[in-house]
């Protein structure tokens, strides 16, 4: 169309010929530019909108400062932690009383276990020792000394912490443990994985302590993780360690077991005396053991049934060819098509010489 209608205007001698094939050349290359920042556009609302929510988390000033320097720092902990009538609601949902009166005390030096019905507030137990958050009422306190008035960098020193669902970075095994202690070497990781019962496992491995996790440690199994994520909480020998979950098999082996709901505690003592009450742990235990007996059987019938179906089948090239007969239009459709398209490169230059000899001529 261009050179169609650059011909004519330079056949009625309205412009030159150069100025036809420049006006040509910059519509064009311009017009390409143009469509290729517009496909960026995408990608720059994301960018945007990824950004904003950035920033305002950096704005955001918390409640609880984890760099702040001001707090008391103690000399010794002996790691007694009390929960002294506390009352805790998510500020989200302030509505929604989480933890109402709760009084307990984890003793030096000991087990504790906290064991109750899922959402009973176990999880935000440990989220309190942490600091993430306060009270709204009552007061919890490290040897006696309210946690509000601690540094909170020094408590998160003292504290080694395994979330229930621990969150490895997409390195190797060896960098994800050293996360856990600044300037860590590799022998105090190595030692660390040795603590934590994941030596053995790691030393498996292919690439040993080299393995890549993947995202969010997306390539090994819940247990590998847990295993990580407790070396890294061991490396910086803390005085107090909080298990969220990873050791829930080794409760009944804890000094104390606290069954939590909601607060106050509904029952506490060793793990033989609360089976004896029969009471809310016993019902809980026999639920588990329950829920966890029926489920292995059928997967171990079901393995056995199908051990003998799993066998590859050998499937040749032209079988999978074969596989393609439903779309033969298509794709027969699309390869002329595409034959189309790649001859256009050669026929747009022959078409870009003749006009512009018909151009030049014509001048
Ligand atoms: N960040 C949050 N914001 C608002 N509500 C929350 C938050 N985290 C937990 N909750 C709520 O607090 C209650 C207690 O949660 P918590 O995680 O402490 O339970 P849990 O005893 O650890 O349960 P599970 O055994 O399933 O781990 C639940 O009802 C949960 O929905
Ligand atoms: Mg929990």
């Amino acid at each position: 169309m261009a050179f169609w209608y650059g011909y004519i205007l330079v056949a009625r001698k309205e412009i030159s010929g150069g100025d036809a094939i420049a006006c040509f050349f910059g519509v064009n290359v311009g017009g390409r530019g143009l469509a290729l920042s517009l496909s960026y556009s995408a990608q720059i609302a994301q960018g945007t909108v990824a950004a904003t929510t950035i920033f305002e988390i950096k704005d955001r000033i918390p409640d609880i400062d984890p760099y702040s320097p001001h707090g008391r720092i103690l000399s010794s902990v002996g790691r007694r932690i009390e929960f002294t009538g506390v009352t805790f609601a998510y500020p989200s949902r302030l509505e929604t009383v989480i933890l109402c009166s709760l009084n307990l005390v984890i003793p030096s030096a000991k087990t504790l276990a906290l064991v109750g019905a899922s959402g009973g507030g176990k999880s935000t137990v440990f989220a309190l020792i942490e600091r993430l958050y306060d009270p709204i009422n009552g007061v919890v306190t490290l040897d006696g000394i309210d946690l509000r008035t601690l540094q909170v960098k020094w408590l998160g020193g003292q504290l080694g912490m395994v979330g229930q669902e621990p969150v490895l970075f997409a390195t190797s095994i060896l960098e994800n443990t050293m996360m856990g202690k600044e300037n860590a070497t590799k022998k105090e990781a190595i030692n660390a994985c040795i603590a934590a019962n994941a030596h053995n496992f790691i030393s498996g491995l292919h690439f040993s302590y080299k393995t890549q996790v993947g995202d969010r440690g997306a390539q090994l199994s819940g247990g590998k993780k847990q295993g990580i994520a407790l070396a890294r909480a061991m490396i910086k020998n803390p005085r107090i360690l909080v298990l969220d979950e990873p050791t829930s098999a080794l409760d009944p082996n804890a000094n104390t077991i606290v069954f939590l709901d909601q607060g106050p505690v509904v029952e506490i003592g060793a793990h033989r005396q609360l089976m004896e009450n029969v009471g809310a742990y016993y019902a809980l235990v026999k639920l588990a053991s329950g829920r966890f007996q029926n489920p292995a059987s059928e997967t171990e019938s079901t393995r056995g049934g199908n051990a003998g179906k799993c066998k590859a089948k050998k499937v040749s090239t032209i079988g999978i060819l074969g596989l393609q007969k439903p779309e033969i239009v298509k794709l027969l459709l699309g390869f002329l098509l595409g034959m189309h398209a790649g001859a256009i490169l050669s026929v747009f230059p022959y078409l870009l010489g003749q006009s512009t000899l018909k151009i030049t001529n014509s001048n």
